[in-house]
């Protein structure tokens, strides 16, 4: 036990004290060793003290499985978080980010931010002295795919070469999902409508990581993506921030409606992955999403126990 939890330490000390800005910001060895610590969390084989350290939570945008798991993975390190929502500090009145970052930077060990521009959580890293985590931005979220891979490698006992295809919008998910997934070695297929398809300049920098043979592609076919697949992923069609596009996407994105009728295209055990909050009826049906395929609940604990897994890491908790 002893020397495994030190070859654990070793591999992962190199990411003490880091930021966690993208999902390329980990290697495939740390994500590996950041699943075994998150199992052994898990399961309560492995107990971390960190001591009072302070994570404070900047979210501009509502959140529940985030802002919980981040708050209820410090309370079990032994430390807590502060609420440094933008309505009730400085922020809101427009005090600039390189202030905010160094101040905040003076009270608190890490901040996890959710917002919306990638831009605004690099300048908050920019300046911040402590490791700044994207709790979600209009262009990642790595935290959530983390737990995606962890649920994926829970269930199927491996990672590489497994085929998942992401049917829907290609947003935050879906980019974090290119990335961590080629790290992974998992094929990875985004399928959008025309016009919808994941961001491009994520597309390339996922396949610039493929060294494990991982095949990342993006088709408009949904009925092709779920036949190939062994995970079928989905996400709302609006995203926070693109409420007034809701009606115009719902007529856009029904044939991507992930129904029973797709997942029976697939393999009779394929793994439904959504991150919640689902819309059901629209990206997804109720029957799917409670259905027999479904693992999203598995998937939603595994926020808590990578989370927990992350911040004990660049807490320096190991
Ligand atoms: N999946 C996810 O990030 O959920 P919340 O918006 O509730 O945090
Ligand atoms: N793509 C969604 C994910 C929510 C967890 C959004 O950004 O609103």
């Amino acid at each position: 036990m002893a020397s495994a939890s030190s070859g654990l330490a070793s591999k992962l000390s190199s990411f003490s004290k880091n930021n966690f800005l993208s999902s390329s910001d980990l290697n495939t060895n740390q994500i590996l060793s950041l699943f075994e610590l998150a199992k052994q969390l898990k399961v309560g084989n492995r107990r971390i003290d960190l001591g009072n350290r302070v994570l404070g939570l900047i979210f501009k945008k509502a959140s529940t499985r985030t802002r919980v798991s981040f708050q209820v993975a410090m309370a079990r390190l032994g430390g807590q978080t502060v609420d440094l929502n933008p309505q009730v500090t400085q922020l809101g009145r427009g005090e600039p980010i390189k202030d905010t970052a160094r101040v905040l930077s003076r009270y608190c060990d890490a901040l996890a931010i959710r917002t919306f521009s990638q831009q605004e959580i690099e300048e908050y890293a920019e300046w911040s002295s402590i490791p700044v985590i994207n709790a979600l931005t209009d262009l990642e979220h790595p935290c959530q795919a983390l737990a995606d891979y962890l649920t994926i490698q829970e269930k199927f006992g491996e990672l590489k070469g497994i085929n998942l295809s992401y049917i829907g919008d290609g947003n935050n998910v879906a980019n974090s999902l290119m990335i961590c997934g080629a790290l992974l070695g998992v094929n990875v297929n985004i399928c959008s409508p025309n016009g919808f398809e994941a961001d491009s300049n994520i597309l390339e920098k996922a396949r610039s990581l493929t060294e494990f043979g991982s095949k990342i592609s993006i088709c408009n076919d949904p009925f092709k993506a779920a036949k190939e697949a062994q995970v079928i992923y989905t996400d709302v069609w609006a995203s926070m921030g693109q409420e007034k596009e809701h009606l115009k996407r719902k007529e856009i994105f029904e044939q991507y409606k992930v129904d029973q009728k797709l997942i029976d295209l697939a393999d009779d055990s394929v793994v439904l992955l959504h991150c919640l909050p689902a819309h059901r009826g629209e990206e997804v049906t109720e029957e799917v999403l409670e259905g027999k395929n479904s693992s999203v609940f598995d998937q939603a604990e595994n926020r808590l126990h990578v989370q927990q897994a992350l911040l004990a890491v660049q807490l320096g908790g190991l």
